[in-house]
């Protein structure tokens, strides 16, 4: 039995915080488990580990995404795993598709849903909050960025959650995502011939029209790019708005304070974000032997960048464990740092904004239901399952 901390440990799933702030302490550069591998907790170091990619590289999943029961998965070959050039030039032809045009198209479908969860309120009633309203925004806003049928919807909790089960899966599971990854690769191409044929204003076809330099993305790059953003903008963002109904539901005078004054939304989303920041963990790999504070971590190990105690450190964020909507500064590391920053982070802050915006506008708010909740498996992001409210007027 070894003494280092465990991240996946249920103790520390539950709250982290006071583990984290433990390492922050006494040991910011050392190793924990699952695996034995490295841990830099202190603000400075996660940043600096996020973004040097010569020294720390990205290409850290085959080994979790490509399992030896799985022959192919395309996710492996997207730009969230690739190091420079290769991944400067690849992130550079898919943003010109990701433009902020991605925002107000999505954004009436996104009020629409929102919209339809209100209509179904019924107050006094338990409702899981992350089922009727934190999955179907992103599940909205994805759906149609891969220009899936809408009836598909209903699958993608199923996907995304083979996908998120790939490392931990146990036999049973296998069979079953395998067909996942056939099916979703198989709608995919049927998605992309058809916006060959047919070019549409959606995402799809512009990720076809892009170039670079005269270069255009190749039909598997496109795939592998779309499987990336099924896995990177779904749970996140459900877990973020999942994560904002927990702290208003236990902080009421935030909740009051945000009700009487929607300009505050934009606050609300900062800090959850630094709070309880849905993906806790940036992953590298070393490339050669690296000194951090002082402690040698070698050539080929893994490093998890612990973006989540980045976020409560004292030196960067006064007061760090306090959620405070009028902090001074209030981004942290939620959305990465460096060459890997999230792509999505504008969606993923317009997705939450249009669903509280929804909520402040409710004659009535939301009290926790007391169930205590339950929480992911995976261990870079971390989110609550379920999400159980009662709507009170
Ligand atoms: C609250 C929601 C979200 C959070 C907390 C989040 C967080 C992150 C983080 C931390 C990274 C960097 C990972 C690393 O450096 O290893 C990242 C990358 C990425 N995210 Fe997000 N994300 C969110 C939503 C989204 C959405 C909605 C999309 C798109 C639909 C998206 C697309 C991406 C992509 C494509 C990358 C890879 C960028 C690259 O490798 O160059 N994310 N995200």
């Amino acid at each position: 039995m070894s003494n280092r901390l465990n991240l996946l440990a249920p103790e520390v799933r539950a709250n982290p915080y006071p583990y984290y702030a433990e390492l922050r302490r006494s040991a910011p550069v050392c190793q924990v488990d699952p695996g034995g591998m490295w841990a830099v907790s202190r603000y400075d170091d996660v940043a600096l580990v996020l973004k040097n990619a010569e020294l720390f590289s990205s290409n850290t999943g085959r080994v979790t995404l490509l399992p030896p029961w799985i022959d192919r998965n395309p996710m492996v070959d997207s730009i969230l795993l690739m190091d420079p050039p290769e991944h400067t030039k690849a992130r550079a032809i898919v943003s010109r598709a990701f433009s902020t045009r991605v925002i107000p198209r999505v954004e009436p479908l996104l009020r629409a849903t929102a919209t339809a969860f209100v209509e179904r309120l019924t107050p006094g009633r338990e409702i899981d909050f992350c089922a009727e309203l934190a999955v179907p925004i992103p599940a909205t806003a994805i759906a149609d960025l891969l220009g899936l049928d809408p009836a598909l919807r209903a699958h993608f909790k199923r996907w995304t959650a083979d996908f998120v089960a790939i490392a931990a899966a146990t036999p049973e599971m296998r069979e079953g995502i395998r067909a996942t990854i056939a099916d979703l690769e198989r709608y995919l191409l049927e998605v992309i011939a058809a916006r060959r044929a047919a070019p549409r204003d959606d995402l799809v076809s512009e990720l076809l029209a892009a170039r670079i330099d005269g270069v255009a993305l190749t039909e598997p790059e496109i795939v592998s790019f779309l499987f990336l953003l099924l896995a990177a903008g779904f749970e996140t963002t459900t877990h973020l708005l999942n994560t904002t109904m927990k702290i208003l539901t236990e902080h009421p005078e935030v909740y009051a304070r945000v009700r009487a004054d929607p300009a505050l939304i934009p606050a609300l989303v900062e800090e959850t974000l630094r709070f309880d920041p849905p993906a806790q963990i940036g992953m590298r790999q070393a490339k050669a032997d690296v000194e951090i504070r002082g402690v040698k971590v070698p050539e080929g190990a893994f490093v998890a960048a612990l973006i989540s105690s980045a976020n409560r450190d004292e030196q960067v964020f006064p007061d760090a464990d306090r959620f405070d909507l009028d902090r001074e500064r209030q981004v942290g590391l939620s959305f990465g740092y460096g060459p890997h920053f999230c792509l999505g982070a504008a969606l993923a802050r317009a997705e939450a904004k249009i669903g509280l915006e929804v909520l402040m506008s409710l004659p009535g708010r939301f009290e926790w239901a007391g169930r205590e909740p339950e929480w992911n498996l995976g261990l870079l992001l971390r989110g609550p399952k379920e999400c159980w409210v009662r709507y009170v007027v």
